[in-house]
């Protein structure tokens, strides 16, 4: 028995998450799975009712979940920061899910940007450190409000910090390719028989401290993976071949600010916010997963929105769940449906929201009897 809390919070969140949990019921059907769905009530709507954010009750509830899903957090009313830090931020600190998991994939049928994109080309993950650096909050204003004002924000960053979350991007590069080792793989990814490879994305040209530290780190944790190749690219570079050349990426490993930054990108590469979902992990404790799309205003309750990417959040917790056989029929489910909408943009897709995920539980009972 899982017991998941649904955390649907604002705008187009419930609306995603409704068909997440239609194909998430559908699939633990299937694989007989027992979900036990725990939904709470935390978004910017309680807020402005009750001023509360997150309760001692409701950090209480969570403990007993072993899983979080997520919708989106943001209200238009409420001043920046309050909801993000206050919920989001505070989740991802207080369950020390110090890694955000950003798989970066292009599913066959989706528009990309990039003219020269294909399925085979952009299939990575990012490793973005999800707890510290500069999220921390650590810093201060001096003089404020006069002209002689100076506002300090520190990126700080332990060893063991870093350390867990850089043995976590190898991990996953081992297990990306475990089953075959060249499975996956482009050329440009293979060398000398080694099955895996792990980018770090930093700025040791500039932040000469804090990216001296992940670049010996990096190099420390590398010893113990003999079998995975290891590379070093500056952010701004990742950037660059992010778009020009993103087959030379198979597992980027990053700082939380940097990894902020260039998972948006990478989502617009894969085809958009409608597509793209993370797991904010703690290998040892309460996991969290969403869509990265955020609470898009414009479409709540149009039963518009792409519900894909809650989707994909549902198949990456189920995969974290420790059912691999499930999250790969549903992410199966999922392509397949994919090939049958016109595009990924809200509004464009040919379906309403709650008709996709009706078709995805069509394909995932399809599939298991055909
Ligand atoms: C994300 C979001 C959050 C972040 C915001 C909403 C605090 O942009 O999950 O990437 O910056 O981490
Ligand atoms: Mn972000």
């Amino acid at each position: 028995m899982h017991k998941i809390a649904v955390i649907g919070g604002d705008g187009t969140g419930p609306e995603v998450i409704e068909e997440g949990l239609k194909a998430l019921k559908a699939i633990a059907e299937l694989y007989k799975i027992s979900l036990d769905v725990h939904p709470m009530d935390i978004n910017g709507e309680r807020y402005l009712r009750t001023g509360e954010v997150l309760t001692d009750q409701d950090m209480a509830e969570l403990k007993t979940c072993d899983a979080i899903y997520l919708g989106a957090i943001g209200h238009p009313d409420i001043q920046p920061g309050i909801l993000e830090r206050g919920i989001l931020l505070k989740l991802r600190f207080d369950f020390d899910q110090y890694i955000n998991y950003r798989p970066v994939k292009l599913y066959p049928n989706v528009a990309s940007p990039i003219k020269a994109a294909s399925p085979e080309s952009i299939d990575y993950v990012v490793i973005r450190e999800n707890t510290g650096g500069l999220y921390t909050g650590i810093g201060k204003f001096e003089n404020k409000g006069s002209t002689d004002e100076v506002a300090t924000q520190s990126m700080v960053y332990s060893y063991k910090q870093v350390e867990r979350c850089i043995r976590f991007a190898f991990e996953t590069a081992r297990k990306r390719h475990q089953t075959s080792p060249w499975k996956g793989l482009t050329k440009d990814q293979v060398h000398d028989g080694k099955i895996g490879k792990v980018t770090l994305c930093g700025k040791t040209n500039v932040l000469t401290y804090v990216f001296d530290l992940w670049e010996r780190v990096f190099n420390d944790v590398a010893q113990d993976f003999p079998d995975i190749i290891t590379d070093y690219t500056h952010v701004d570079a990742v950037c660059v071949h992010m778009i020009e050349r993103p087959n030379v990426f198979d597992v980027i490993v990053t700082s939380n600010m940097f990894g902020d930054i260039i998972t948006d990108l990478a989502a617009v590469t894969q085809g958009g916010m409608g597509v793209a979902a993370s797991g904010n992990i703690n290998p040892q404790g309460l996991s969290m997963f969403e869509p990265i799309g955020g609470t898009a205003p414009a479409f709540t309750g149009k039963n518009e929105i792409n519900p894909m990417a809650a989707i994909g959040a549902a198949h990456l917790m189920l995969d974290h769940l420790g059912h691999p056989d499930a999250a790969s029929h549903l992410e199966k489910a999922k392509v397949s449906v994919i090939q049958q909408m016109r595009s990924m943009l809200a509004g464009k897709m040919g379906f309403k929201t709650s008709e996709i995920g009706n078709m995805i539980c069509d394909e995932i009972y399809h599939m298991a009897h055909s």
